[in-house]
């Protein structure tokens, strides 16, 4: 009897990755008052001051504080003077994703790599140098207006950059227990999940891991249609979501109508403890998607035994949802901004690779009833 199943690949059928990438390194947000969302993101969300960027550095149009928590850092940034393409994008799009930055060895070669695959640069190759070191930084462009910007630090051990100095505050609430980026999702228009499935593919060398139609995804109104693409080594995933005909509009179709174009819709956030967490978040203030009650009358029915109790996960409003390799606790946040446009989640996973499906349907009823409050279904 043969008990060893494993397959040897063929060498020749295994495509080095042209395009390394380590994590997601930042993620920039073009915001109305920079100042004002980092003390937001403190508090409510717990990050801790890092680093400051503005004219007493050198940056003479803008000021960026650089915030931190785990291995999760977020760079809010402000235009000084009307006119310049940050007060351009905020204009147009309200306060939103700019940069989803991944972290690399060689920034060179990830825009030389991707350039030659047909990814239109954002910025060429920059050395940027103090004291402390050096990073190099490149950039390409993504859906809408926003940017995939290559950081390569292994010389630099300052704070966040060149150009930002030490952001030391009287004011350090504690963590939230956020720990990484688990996921960014980018909402594109009508017919341009393919075409943006294709740039991973070719322009990034990433996969298609998992596919969402519409009858995966819709409810009796709201539809959508969803490709989660992954890197190489799995630590950099975007879902893409196009619009899908329903009876009424889609939640994506809100989003661009709102955001003014294609972009990012949420940021996933892993946390080791979803409900000490999410009971920290609510309790400074973040509001959540509410379930129906419902909801957790069968669940255990279709996820089987989870180590948590019910009752926290409930209260908190929090999902539950089992592939073949485990299970994941996860629950969405209402928009962060007053255009209906980007928000967050939160993830815990325990086993499960995959991105809630069992729980489409409960979570778009939740997100159309807010739609309709806002009388856009
Ligand atoms: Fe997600």
């Amino acid at each position: 009897m043969q008990t060893n199943t494993s397959t040897t690949i063929p060498t020749e059928s295994i495509q080095p990755d042209f395009l390394p990438l380590e994590g997601t390194d930042y993620v920039e947000f073009y915001v109305g008052n920079a100042k004002q969302a980092a003390h937001f993101y403190k508090t409510a969300f717990g990050f801790e001051s890092w680093a400051y960027a503005g004219p007493e550095t050198g940056m003479k149009d803008r000021v960026s504080y650089a915030i931190r928590q785990n291995k999760l850092t977020f760079v809010l940034t402000t235009p000084l003077y009307a006119g310049n393409e940050i007060a351009d994008h905020i204009s147009k799009h309200g306060d939103g994703v700019k940069v989803l930055a991944l972290k690399v060895q060689d920034a060179t070669k990830a825009w030389e790599e991707t350039t030659n695959r047909g990814g239109i640069s954002y910025m060429e190759p920059t050395t940027l140098k103090d004291d402390n070191g050096e990073v190099v930084l490149s950039g390409i462009h993504t859906y809408g207006d926003t940017v995939h910007i290559f950081v390569e630090r292994k010389n630099y051990n300052g704070f966040f950059m060149p150009g930002y100095r030490e952001w030391k505050s009287n004011y350090n609430p504690s963590s939230t227990g956020l720990l990484y980026v688990d996921h960014c999702v980018g909402n594109v228009g009508w017919n341009q999940m393919n075409p943006w499935v294709k740039f991973y593919e070719e322009v990034m060398g990433f996969r298609n891991i998992l596919s969402f139609d519409d009858n995966d995804i819709s409810t009796e109104y709201s539809a959508l249609m969803s490709k989660v693409m992954s890197n190489g080594n799995g630590y950099v995933k975007f879902p893409i979501n196009e619009p899908a005909e329903g009876k009424k509009k889609s939640q994506v179709e809100e989003y661009l109508d709102f955001y003014k174009g294609e972009g990012v819709q949420h940021v996933a956030i892993a946390t080791n403890d979803i409900v000490s967490t999410v009971t920290e978040l609510q309790n400074r203030g973040i509001e959540f998607l509410t379930i129906p009650p419902v909801y957790y009358e069968t669940v255990l029915e279709r996820v089987g035994k989870i180590d948590e109790d019910l009752a926290p996960l409930q209260k908190l409003g929090i999902l539950i949802d089992r592939d073949e390799e485990g299970y994941l606790l996860q629950i969405f946040s209402k928009p962060l901004e007053d255009r209906p446009t980007l928000f967050f989640e939160i993830i815990q996973r325990k086993g499960a690779k995959s991105f809630g499906k069992g729980n489409f349907k409960a979570l778009f009823e939740a997100l159309e009833r807010e739609q309709d409050a806002r009388g856009n279904l």
